[in-house]
């Protein structure tokens, strides 16, 4: 019989971290739903002492998903465990991640500690967790540089004192697969009472190896992997969920080793992502990138037009990629517009329910075909934006190539009030941008722009991504914003950013933890 790999999945805490990827709670337990549809074993739903945000962000989650555990992160202090507690209860199988710096670079530099003062925190930290749940994970942050025989008696320690998933990360992504895969084996042979806790991987990818470190864990004996969607997270992110999970299914025969993964579940979990994000996924990325199931050279398309499993070791279809369904016209009504909602994952309360019907009904006046992403980027519009402190209510636009210089006219809500504002630019998008930050009174730093067809056809809905810095660089926001009219769509993606970067402030949050 083939093990069982539990799938630990960090979207939502290490992911986060990842520049630019910052989530309202609304979108945050959307993912979380669609991450326990996925079948992931545990979400690690934030780190609940890093704001009050996200405290009440992993409350929220850990009440929101029935089938997986909850994992609040917490440093191994009595105080942050006590915050990561108090969030996480509310679940049906809470865990509280506790995490310690173990290699001597950390001890020394970041946490100004011996070795034996980082075993009795250890012993303290896991002992004091175990209290509330005996579902703890416990992780030494920078295994992968710590001396093997200190991590071999750290790990010791913690399962003593109660730990029963032991977390060894290789945090700045700096292992080798086999150097890696034998660290792994050394703890689970040396350790004394390794038979009592699960061993567990973390891997980043800055050297690109993150998927391959892991792989060479399980294959040494881990049996938990953390992972994130679409791999984002922390510099060059964590191990992705897709790449892992396939190469385990595709090379089940080599791995032996399964998941609860419903792989027909990847794309759409990466598509949700990317729109929340607003982040595209690149047309090259393994797995789910445009190109990953393209056939180009006329060698390749010939050997699968004659057996597709040619050039194709797995399926579209395997992954959920699957056409662009063709779902409502003008006169569709609102049953068929709520089977599809309700298709796409989404759970909507009436209210909700009603705005996006009206959307979708205005777009369809202004669009004959209405798909399915054209449903998400409305859903994510109506339902998932962050409150609004900045509104837009009209906006009009003058440009050619007239000598007139480009004009922007706005009529904008401002906590309610009304605010009425016209202005100049070096061409549209930079007047209607020049207009609301007239109107708000700041200027963030507009560090890309990017916009993208929803859909095929000229008269899809455009999808206007922006991502912008304020703070000195401390706070980053992406906005993103739709409509049939991209000049709109940009507007919206601004304002969307501008009350993103608003509402970070308000929770005095910085980019990182
Ligand atoms: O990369 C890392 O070491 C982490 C730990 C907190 C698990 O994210
Ligand atoms: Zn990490």
């Amino acid at each position: 019989m083939a093990d069982k790999i539990y799938i630990f999945d960090t979207t939502l805490r290490d992911g986060e971290q990842s520049p630019g990827a910052t989530m309202n709670q609304r979108e945050k337990i959307r993912l979380a739903r669609q991450l326990e549809r996925l079948g992931v074993d545990i979400i690690e739903a934030g780190f609940p002492a890093a704001s009050q945000g996200d405290f009440e962000a992993v409350q929220a989650i850990s009440t929101a998903v029935d089938n997986c555990q909850v994992a609040g992160l917490c440093r191994a202090l009595t105080k942050d465990i006590d915050r990561a507690w108090d969030a996480i209860k509310g679940a049906k199988n809470p865990r509280i991640h506790t995490f310690l710096a173990t290699s001597p670079l950390h001890m020394k530099y970041k946490l100004g500690k011996e070795p034996d003062q980082v075993l009795a925190m250890t012993e303290k930290a896991v002992h004091h967790a175990a209290q509330y749940t005996p579902n703890v994970e416990f992780s030494a942050e920078d295994a992968s540089r710590s001396d093997w025989d200190f991590l071999a008696k750290v790990t010791e320690v913690a399962i003593t004192a109660g730990a029963t998933t032991i977390n060894i990360p290789d945090t700045v992504g700096y292992a080798q697969p086999d150097e890696y895969g034998d660290l792994i084996k050394y703890l689970i042979d040396t350790v004394p009472n390794s038979d009592r806790a699960v061993f567990s991987v973390h891997c980043h990818n800055d050297l690109g190896l993150a998927v391959a470190n892991t792989l060479a864990a399980l294959k040494n004996g881990a049996r938990q992997a953390e992972v994130t969607v679409s791999g984002i997270g922390e510099r060059a992110g964590n191990a992705s969920v897709e790449e892992l999970v396939m190469s385990l299914r595709t090379r089940a025969n080599y791995y032996e080793l399964e998941t609860s993964i419903e792989t027909e579940q990847i794309f759409p979990t990466c598509r949700l992502l990317s729109m929340i994000i607003g982040q595209p996924i690149p047309p090259y990325k393994a797995i789910i990138g445009a190109n990953a199931f393209a056939h180009e050279s006329g060698i390749h398309q010939d050997g699968m037009l004659k057996d597709r499993r040619t050039y194709e070791i797995m399926t579209p279809e395997s992954i959920g990629r699957t056409h662009s369904e063709l779902v409502l016209g003008k006169h569709s009504g609102s049953h068929a517009l709520q089977k599809k909602i309700e298709e796409l994952g989404y759970r909507l309360d009436d209210e909700h329910l009603q705005l996006v019907f009206a959307a979708v009904k205005a777009l369809a006046d202004k669009k004959t075909q209405i798909f399915d992403e054209d449903i998400e980027a409305v859903i994510l519009e109506e339902v998932f934006r962050i409150p609004d402190h900045f509104k837009l209510v009209n906006l009009s636009v003058q440009s050619g190539n007239t000598g007139v210089p480009p004009t922007a006219a706005i009529v904008m809500e401002v906590d309610g009030e009304e605010k009425k504002h016209a202005t100049f630019g070096v061409g549209p998008v930079d007047a209607v941008f020049n207009a609301i930050s007239d109107v708000v009174g700041r200027k963030p730093k507009l560090k890309s722009y990017l916009v993208n067809a929803v859909t095929h056809g000229t008269d899809a809905q455009g999808e206007v991504t922006v991502r912008m810095e304020d703070g000195d660089g401390c706070r980053s926001a992406v906005g993103r914003g739709a409509d049939p009219d991209i000049i709109v769509a940009s507007a919206k993606a601004y304002l969307n950013a501008m009350n993103r970067l608003a509402k970070m402030e308000e929770d005095r949050k910085c980019d990182t933890l």
